[in-house]
């Protein structure tokens, strides 16, 4: 077994064996120094020709960045001036005894530890595996890892159940626009990608579960910003039998949980502050809106300071507002949210989908917003069959439509639904966020250019005539 770079420190005076890729070389004279890097970090590696038994074997001056090499060596302590302060393995060196050289590597399209190539997106995503070497990016991936490990822990620990749900599902006018996969047994129609797992959810809470969550990806074809990817991770929450209080209650109680124990993790001397001690402070979306113009307020004190975390719950959204580009009304977070009770009346006095009483509607519905974006949204949903039915009236849908869009949770609810409610976090921006980046792209292993494209396995692409002629599918237009 090789032991992690990292560990040396730990094993001064004794023969070790390291494995790992040539991160720097550096040649004087005859003796080469290699930082040599795994997952674990960085040590130092001399290379002294008279100390190296297969020497002969091995072209010393061959090596180069991305090397594969296994290493036989002894670790010294380095002399006091030698001391590296920037390195965790900076007050040791590793003497090698022996060099194996596992593999060569052709000289890669970027220097992996050079943060010039941030310049190119296009290249490190084509090279995303080269990319993903870099100490940075190694560093995200193991912050999203201990967020997702935290995450779970805390939702089994609270008897909440990890349940799947479909990828192929069914398209629904819900917000944005849905990705089809056609099928091969029914030429013609076709699956969606979920947008969410919201109707399953709803449903798993209609069988009696209770409490449900998932990790899990969601699908939207809309364009791509720094917070946005088509392709992205919720981590999904339901609940029967629970009020708005209980939600956030929990939530507030998982995020004070990721907090202190990941952060720390970071490598930042992070101190508990008492931004996210709970409660959360909150505030109604008309306050949002009329002080800070947003309902995404940043109550950041000082936005330069990395360290800092300010969460704040937005709660009271309006349920409906104006789509201007559609010229129609639609739900501002979705047509299955609750309505305020208080504001039933309003409800009752909608005739036409233009009545202006229709924005005064508010709902059950609350944004947790981390520095001034949205990381979560949830609500409480509609348990009553009629009131869903008049919501999809006024979205503007025909009762044929609406049987023929949301007659499954129509029926669904026919039969006993327990009152319920949920959230879900936008994972990779609650991520970015604590790793201090400003895209989701730098914590997703695999993410998409802004343009929706995957250099890497050339996605999308075309396929064969057959596969089409199977699906009944004739491209009308090749761009
Ligand atoms: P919503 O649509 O608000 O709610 O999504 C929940 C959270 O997901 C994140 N998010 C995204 N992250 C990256 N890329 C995207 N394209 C993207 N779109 C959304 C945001 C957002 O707050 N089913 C409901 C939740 C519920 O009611 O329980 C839903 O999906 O951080």
């Amino acid at each position: 077994m090789k032991l992690n770079n990292i560990e040396t420190v730990n094993k001064v005076g004794q023969e070790v064996i390291l494995k790992g890729w040539v991160n720097t070389v550096r040649k004087m004279g005859k003796i080469v120094f290699v930082d040599l890097r795994d997952r674990s970090g960085f040590v130092q590696v001399v290379l002294v020709p008279s100390e190296i038994t297969n020497g002969n074997e091995i072209e010393l001056s061959s090596i180069k960045p991305e090397y594969v090499l296994e290493i036989t060596g002894i670790v010294n302590k380095r002399g006091e001036k030698q001391i590296n302060k920037e390195l965790p393995t900076g007050e040791v060196e590793v003497l090698a005894k022996s060099v194996k050289i596992l593999n060569t590597a052709e000289t890669p399209p970027f220097e992996i530890v050079n943060e010039e190539r941030q310049a190119n997106e296009e290249l490190r995503l084509k090279y995303r595996y080269l990319d993903l070497r870099h100490e940075r990016m190694q560093k995200n991936i193991k912050v999203r890892h201990a967020v997702i490990r935290v995450m779970r822990e805390f939702f089994y620990d609270q008897d909440f159940l990890e349940i799947e749900t479909p990828f192929l599902s069914k398209s629904t006018p819900e917000g944005a626009r849905d990705f089809l996969v056609p099928s091969r047994n029914y030429p013609g129609k076709f699956y969606a990608l979920p947008q969410s797992p919201q109707q399953y959810k709803q449903m798993l809470m209609v069988a009696g579960l209770e409490k449900y969550f998932q990790i899990v990806r969601c699908f939207r074809d809309e364009d791509q910003r720094g917070d946005r990817q088509a392709e992205f991770t919720q981590l999904d929450v339901e609940m029967s039998f629970v009020d708005q209080e209980e939600i956030l209650h929990l939530v507030e109680k998982l995020i004070i949980e990721v907090m202190n124990r990941v952060k720390p993790a970071v490598g930042t001397q992070h101190v508990v502050s008492s931004q996210y001690i709970a409660p959360f402070p909150r505030m109604t979306y008309e306050a949002a809106m009329k002080k800070y113009k947003s309902d995404k307020p940043d109550l950041r004190k000082d936005k330069n300071n990395p360290d800092e975390f300010a969460f704040v719950w937005v709660t009271d959204f309006p349920m409906f507002e104006y789509k201007e580009g559609d010229k129609r009304w639609g739900a501002t977070h979705h047509p299955f949210t609750a309505i305020n009770p208080e504001d039933f009346k309003l409800l009752e006095k909608v005739k036409t989908h233009h009545n202006a009483s229709l924005e005064k509607i508010r709902a059950w519905q609350y944004d947790l917003v981390l520095n001034g974006s949205e990381i979560a949204g949830g609500s409480i949903r509609t348990h009553d069959p009629k009131i869903l039915h008049k919501v999809f009236e006024i979205l503007g849908h025909s009762d044929k439509e609406i049987q023929a869009k949301f007659g499954h949770l129509l029926e669904a609810f026919k039969y006993g639904v327990p009152p319920h409610g949920g959230i879900a976090f936008g994972l990779d921006r609650l991520v970015a966020i604590l790793c201090g980046e400003t895209s989701i792209r730098e914590v997703m292993a695999f993410p998409k250019t802004s343009d929706n494209r995957d250099p890497l396995m050339d996605s999308p692409s075309e396929v064969e005539k057959e596969q089409l002629e199977e699906l009944g599918i004739t491209i009308k237009n090749k761009m």
